[in-house]
């Protein structure tokens, strides 16, 4: 696969990587790109570079347009490895006259490599360097990913370079939105948002805001990760702006994991009761599902019912898993319940009550337990249940 001319002179210098199939915890069945992008002028301009692994490939689509001893600068949008692997390896054979980064950039970099003899130049929001024709115009996205994050401009284009934003976890051998299926596009970017920027959705709207005050015009995003947006910078614009006000519909989510499928019947029969009150119910076993997929479901549901038996005085691992993870991804509160079956103990239902808590989830009900085997009487409870949580998510306001 060769670079790829994006705008005049700007080319995708990146990989593609069809293999990944896990980041730190996030489910990538489809692979995933690392973007870098290569500015030519009369200085010429790295963005970005890509997982070590990668290496090679890099220096070669850079080969296949400039010397790679003739690039001047290298912006580190962001310092995350799958961005910077590959840098040190660059660094040494391009020797740049500057490493352009910001302030938690720099620190970030001398932590990871220890390389206090680089030539740094540290931006922040507003400044600007001239590479020629063109301004590289800096924007600080800080936590969007990581404290370092930051945005690159070109107004001459009308380009945005804007490295974890706007990306999508997804190996194509097509590099722009236009080309590829746009509802399989628009799931990617939502399931990267859910499961990557979810907790800084309130810096998320601050930027926003910020690129809207600033009268940005943009014709293209290019992202670290995924298809770059030309036809479609309006479509996701908007998307990350819902997204990150939480916007919810009337649906619920029904996530069990069970061990001789009392708690998957308990699961139907919860299901029933939410869809009998006019909610969208997606049902998720933990067998089949991975915590990445059930988050990506939860971004714009209502409501949220977990269940799980008891084991062990506790809750099945898979339930605990998805507990955890959840609660790192701060979700807006919502309405939710638990359900479980259990020998002896039951403890299941009161630990994710805790964890509902925990999360300022509000408890619609203090939830359903049935001893080893459900009977008909426990099943009606179950529906009960389910049509008692849709009645109080449809009653709660949105997140917005
Ligand atoms: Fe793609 Fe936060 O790194």
């Amino acid at each position: 696969m060769h670079s790829t001319e994006i705008k005049n002179n700007i080319y995708w210098v990146g990989a593609v990587d069809w293999s990944v199939r896990d980041f730190h915890g996030y489910s990538t069945p489809e692979g995933s790109t690392y973007n870098a992008y290569l500015v030519k002028d009369e200085k010429t301009a790295l963005f970005d570079t890509v997982k070590k692994p990668f290496a090679g490939e890099l220096v070669l689509r850079i080969s296949e347009l400039v010397d790679p001893q003739s690039i001047d600068y290298i912006v580190v949008n962001h310092v995350e490895l799958d961005h910077t692997g590959a840098l040190p390896e660059v660094v040494d054979l391009v020797r740049p006259e500057k490493i352009i980064c910001s302030s938690q950039g720099k620190k970030a970099l001398l932590a990871h490599f220890h390389r206090e003899d680089w030539p740094y130049e540290v931006v922040k929001t507003g400044d600007e360097i001239s590479i020629g024709s063109r301004t590289i115009r800096f924007i600080e996205t800080r936590m969007l990913h990581w404290p370092d994050s930051m945005f690159s401009y070109i107004p001459e284009d009308r380009l945005l370079i804007s490295q974890d934003g706007f990306g999508q976890h997804w190996a194509t051998s097509e590099r722009f939105d236009d080309e590829v299926d746009a509802s399989e596009l628009m799931y990617q970017a939502r399931k990267y948002y859910a499961n990557i920027l979810l907790p800084y959705s309130p810096m998320v709207q601050r930027l926003l805001a910020d690129v809207k005050g600033q009268g940005l015009e943009i014709d293209m995003i290019a992202p670290d990760h995924g298809l770059i947006w030309r036809s479609g910078v309006d479509t996701i614009i908007s998307a990350w702006d819902e997204w990150s006000r939480q916007v919810t519909r009337d649906k619920a989510i029904v996530v069990y994991d069970t061990m001789w499928q009392s708690t998957h019947a308990m699961a139907k029969a919860v299901a029933e009761g939410l869809q009998a009150e006019g909610m969208c119910v997606k049902v998720m076993s933990l067998e089949a599902c991975h915590r990445s997929d059930v988050v990506t479901e939860l971004l714009n549901a209502r409501a949220v019912v977990l269940g799980s038996s008891t084991l062990n005085n506790n809750m099945l691992p898979r339930m605990a898993d998805l507990i955890c993870y959840m609660k790192g991804l701060r979700p807006a509160p919502k309405v939710a319940a638990a359900f479980g079956s259990y020998g002896w103990g039951g403890e299941a239902v009161k630990l994710i009550n805790a964890a509902f808590e925990e999360m300022k989830f509000g408890i619609a009900d203090p939830g359903v337990k049935a001893n080893y085997v459900p009977t008909s009487d426990d099943l009606a409870r179950c529906v009960e249940l389910g049509r008692m949580v849709a009645r109080a998510a449809t009653a709660s306001p949105d997140a917005e």
